[in-house]
């Protein structure tokens, strides 16, 4: 068996990559998945390639490689850390908090999260949050759904917390109350295409004891979007022994007792340049800001079809603001329906020839697809409008954006990987 035309394949489709050992380890449950399903090395080589079969089969092999090791209040001076500074600090700024727990695994993390966030939530009483725990590993998400475990599991948990659990001889069942406050969901983080819509406002990520699994390159692509996610301020929380000192500059390291972690460092030294060119709104036209927030909410809701309901309506009065097929371009990605998505930006962009972020995006969207020349096509794009010149429109009114500098920064990285 050639084993690195496999690796090859599986690393381009997700992003893992393969020493020697994990070689050795893919080599053999290769093996078992053909045992498993009759057919020749040929056959299943050709699976894994097939435009529409594939998806399945690799979803199935990524769950087999990514071992799951992971347990409740793992690395317990991060969940200090977290109830007594990082909390507390964010709350002078918001009261509604939004955390990623971005590889997940089977759920254990997110809960140890919502617990001590339930308790400060019940002292403190004047906020809200939600936790959105992601990952590759599909079996991982529907046990961290079903939220049962192993007696065993809790001991590392403190006994504070043993509350939010019902506990029987065999098992520990987190509560339901506990459970309400996590949402799960599938999602491979080297291959998500830019800022996830969903994962953007994020006050803290924990993206513990996963960047074992990436190329460098991966990780330094992976941090640019927790950076692009993540608010002014935000926190990323990384196991102790992960280091992001030869990644990027654009977290400072924060301290506190005997851990710490990370700070993101705003780049923005202006606000971006916000333009509305005349041929897009007549004078005459009243903004659809209105309508335009609402589509917005509606898609951070998770609402794709609603929110493109009224993207849509919007078009019809104004059918040629490039801002609504940016957003419209966006809630396609969400929804899956990725041709979609490449014909709305390139839409905005025919409509907007220096809409940076359209191309941006459309970028990501490329590299996703592991279409590295398109992508990197329309990273130069990116990169070719000055400053001064790229549009905005009312975008900043309706959707967080990132400055055009903030672009060129990123796309020059990704240039150069
Ligand atoms: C060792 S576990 C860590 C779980 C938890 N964060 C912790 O520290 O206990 C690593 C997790 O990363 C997930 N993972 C690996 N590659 C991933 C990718 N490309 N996208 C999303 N999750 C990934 C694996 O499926 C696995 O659940």
């Amino acid at each position: 068996m050639n084993i690195d035309t496999f690796c090859q394949i599986i690393e381009n489709k997700t992003g893992l990559f393969f020493n020697e050992i994990k070689k050795k380890y893919l080599e053999q449950i290769i093996k078992e998945r053909i045992a498993k399903k009759h057919i020749s090395q040929e056959e299943y080589l050709k699976l894994l390639t097939h435009p529409l079969f594939s998806e399945k089969e690799i979803r199935k092999l990524a769950e087999l490689i990514t071992i799951i090791e992971t347990k409740f209040f793992r690395h317990p001076e991060q969940f200090e850390a977290l109830e007594r500074k990082i909390v507390p600090e964010i709350l002078k700024q918001t009261k509604n908090l939004k955390i990623w727990s971005a590889g997940c695994a089977t759920g254990e993390e997110p809960y140890s999260i919502a617990m001590v966030l339930a308790k400060l939530s019940r002292d403190l009483k004047d906020f809200s949050f939600k936790i959105y725990a992601t990952d590759i590993n599909s079996s991982a998400l529907k046990k961290a759904e079903k939220g049962v475990y192993n007696r065993k599991s809790i001991s590392n948990v403190p006994k504070e917390y043993w509350k939010y659990f019902i506990l029987n001889r065999e098992q520990a069942i987190v509560k339901e109350e506990i459970k309400a406050l996590v949402e799960f969901s599938f999602l491979n983080l080297i291959k998500q295409p830019f800022p996830v819509y969903r994962f953007t406002q994020t006050d803290i990520i924990f993206c513990r004891n996963v960047f074992i699994y990436f190329r460098p390159e991966s990780i330094k692509r992976v941090l640019q979007h927790f950076y692009l996610c993540l608010k002014k301020n935000g926190y990323l929380i990384l196991a102790p022994t992960e280091n992001l000192e030869d990644f990027t500059k654009n977290f400072v390291i924060v301290k506190y007792k005997n851990t710490f972690f990370y700070k993101k460092v705003p780049l923005i030294e202006k606000e971006p340049v916000i333009t509305i060119k005349p041929s897009k709104i007549k004078k005459e036209e009243v903004l659809p800001l209105d309508k335009l927030k609402e589509a917005k909410r509606l898609a951070d809701a998770g609402l794709y079809e609603e929110s493109m309901y009224i993207c849509k309506k919007i078009l019809k009065q104004y059918p040629t603001l490039p801002e609504v097929y940016l957003l419209l371009g966006i809630v396609y990605y969400e929804k899956g329906e990725i041709k979609n998505a490449i014909k709305s930006l390139k839409k905005a962009i025919y409509l907007e020839s220096e809409f940076a972020l359209a191309y941006f995006y459309l970028g990501n969207i490329y590299w996703q697809l592991s279409m590295i020349p398109e992508a990197k096509k329309a990273y130069q794009n990116v990169i070719k409008i000055p400053e001064n010149k790229a549009y905005y429109g009312i975008l900043p009114h309706f959707m967080e954006t990132i400055s055009q500098k903030d672009l060129v920064r990123i796309c020059q990285e990704y240039l150069r990987t």
